[in-house]
């Protein structure tokens, strides 16, 4: 699906979010300045926008982007970036506890397997290293949760159509954006996954939300 979007997906992504996703990748980056990492890996890269915000905020650090589609490495790689790995999520082609954060942007919603994802994540996060999930959430007020459900459902597909000629890959956007989990229950989930999570950063009223758990030090993760 993304092979077929690769071409217009920054185009459909700057304005479907009215610009936003600039302002949210922006945070997650100055977030993992906050965190001094030297290595950090940012899965499900695509087109690079977020590894790139991270390799800006974090210029003495190694970044390495992954993803298992080809098409959508070619875009990072256009941008600029070379640290490229084409790998799928679920079985990562590295060492246990070589990252000191690994980033991953509206990407774990579109992996096959949640667990085995964030699984993978923490073995190659270094004991007391940090995962940072951002990732599309519904807004928990009632009212502005129906406004958006009908803009994901009716609006965006039609837009996004105009803009990629591929209705089909924004209809699952809204479908899989119902599905994932949000706020707390994102963080029982990652908790579950052996993580120490702060409280999750809702985006523009909840649309967006980041995610940040910690590996712990000694434990091991389940
Ligand atoms: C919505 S794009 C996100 C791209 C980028 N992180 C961003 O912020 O714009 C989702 C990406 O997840 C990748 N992806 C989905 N499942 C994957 C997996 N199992 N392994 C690696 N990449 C995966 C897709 O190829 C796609 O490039």
């Amino acid at each position: 699906m993304f092979a077929s979007i690769a071409g217009r997906y920054d185009f459909a992504n700057h304005l479907l979010s009215g610009g936003m996703d600039f302002l949210w990748r922006a945070k997650v980056a100055r977030k993992v300045a906050s965190l001094k990492p030297e290595r950090v890996l940012d899965l499900a890269t695509g087109s690079g926008d977020l590894m790139r915000a991270v390799q800006k905020a974090c210029p003495q650090a190694r970044v390495v982007g992954a993803d298992f589609c080809f098409p959508m490495l070619a875009r990072a790689r256009e941008k600029g970036l070379r640290d490229l790995v084409q790998a799928d999520a679920l079985a990562l082609p590295f060492a246990d506890g070589q990252f000191d954060v690994v980033t991953v942007g509206f990407g774990l919603r579109n992996m096959a397997d949640w667990k085995q994802a964030v699984l993978e994540m923490a073995r190659v996060l270094r004991p007391g290293g940090v995962l940072l999930v951002l990732d599309f959430s519904m807004p928990e007020w009632r009212p502005l949760r129906q406004i958006y459900r009908a803009y994901l459902h009716e609006v965006l597909p039609f837009f996004a159509d105009l803009a990629t000629g591929r209705r089909g890959a924004y209809e699952y956007l809204g479908a899989s954006i119902e599905k994932f989990p949000a706020g707390v229950a994102m963080n029982a989930f990652l908790d579950s996954c052996g993580f120490v999570c702060e409280a999750p950063r809702p985006f523009c009223f909840g649309v967006a939300s980041l995610y940040c758990g910690a590996k712990p030090s000694s434990a091991s993760v389940v």
